[in-house]
């Protein structure tokens, strides 16, 4: 087996993330219990790889970048919580374990879904930035996560469900599958790039150059994800595989194909890669990151 290039991240945010979350140990118990099971014990952590990628490509230190790290991770795992309850995905198996509406109870998913929400922003509030620079971070969270972001993707991913399009055109169509692509998947993933690049101080031609490498890399993750729902195991995938379809959902594979969706793919694959070299320093990480996005398998 080949060693992990992102062992040490992975494992630097695991800890600051557990440091953050609630002393189990302390009331409301259930509430702690159940944050900590959303967070810990499995997830790839993709979203504070970035922020970690991006940042210190662009000069930053790893104790600059942890809090905005931990905040996206707090987002996202809120996010999955959420997307698993009855009323919306309705799924019972996430990383490998019972989704926690099924290991505690409904109420106490919703309820350590928002807890996480807020604890993101208490993180972030008290990152290391200057207070301008953090500002700007928390107001590029808000965005990402609201109605022009996940919740706004979220919900057009439920208006979607079960319509087949409504008759509309193939364009159309797909017109407003990436735009509910970008909104829930997207916008939180462009996110921790831009998170790393503020920390970081970086100018608005850099910042602009790593958007358009997140926002291909954005799309890229949810076309994998929904292909992987088709051709992964639920073992392997630590979800269950097929929902999508038994759902009647909106994906890229159910509007155009397996095989056209695996050449957006290896598109959005060169789109990254050469927006990485417009950036004019190295950023191995940052393609490295864009490589098992396309290619992963879980
Ligand atoms: C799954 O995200 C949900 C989507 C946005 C497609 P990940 O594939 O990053 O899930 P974890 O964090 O690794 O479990
Ligand atoms: C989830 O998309 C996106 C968010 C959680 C915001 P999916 O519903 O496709 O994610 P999985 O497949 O359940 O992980
Ligand atoms: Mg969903
Ligand atoms: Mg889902
Ligand atoms: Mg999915």
């Amino acid at each position: 087996m080949t060693a992990d290039p992102f062992a040490d991240w992975r494992s630097r945010v695991e800890a600051a993330l557990d440091q953050h979350l609630p002393d189990p140990a302390h009331d409301p118990v259930r509430l702690h219990a159940a944050m900590r099971h959303a967070v810990l014990g499995g997830g790839k952590r993709v979203r504070p790889l970035l922020v970690y990628a991006t940042g210190t490509a662009l000069g930053a230190s790893e104790e600059d970048l942890d809090d905005a790290a931990v905040a996206v991770e707090f987002i996202h795992c809120y996010s999955l919580v959420h997307d698993d309850l009855p009323s919306m995905d309705d799924d019972a198996l996430r990383r490998g374990r019972p989704t926690v509406h099924v290991a505690f109870d409904e109420a106490t998913a919703i309820l350590a879904g928002d807890a996480l929400q807020a604890l993101a922003f208490e993180v972030l509030a008290a990152a290391p930035q200057t207070a301008e620079a953090r500002i700007a971070m928390l107001a590029e969270l808000a965005q990402a996560v609201g109605v022009a972001g996940m919740c706004g993707g979220q919900a057009l991913d439920i208006d979607a469900t079960g319509t087949h399009g409504h008759g509309q055109s193939k364009e159309k169509q797909l017109a407003a599958l990436e735009r509910m692509h970008a909104l829930k998947t997207g916008a939180l993933l462009r996110c921790a790039v831009r998170l790393g690049a503020l920390a970081a101080g970086a100018d608005a031609d850099t910042r602009a150059t790593l958007d358009r490498y997140a926002d291909a890399l954005g799309l890229a993750f949810q076309i994998r994800d929904d292909l992987l729902d088709i051709e992964g195991d639920t073992a392997t995938l630590g979800k269950t595989a097929g929902k999508d379809l038994a759902q009647q959902k909106t994906t890229f594979p159910a509007l155009l194909g397996v095989e056209a969706s695996r050449d957006r793919l290896s598109a959005l694959f060169t789109l990254m890669q050469d927006s990485l070299a417009r950036l004019g320093r190295p950023a191995d990480a940052l393609s490295l990151l864009a490589r098992k996005v396309v290619m992963r398998n879980h």
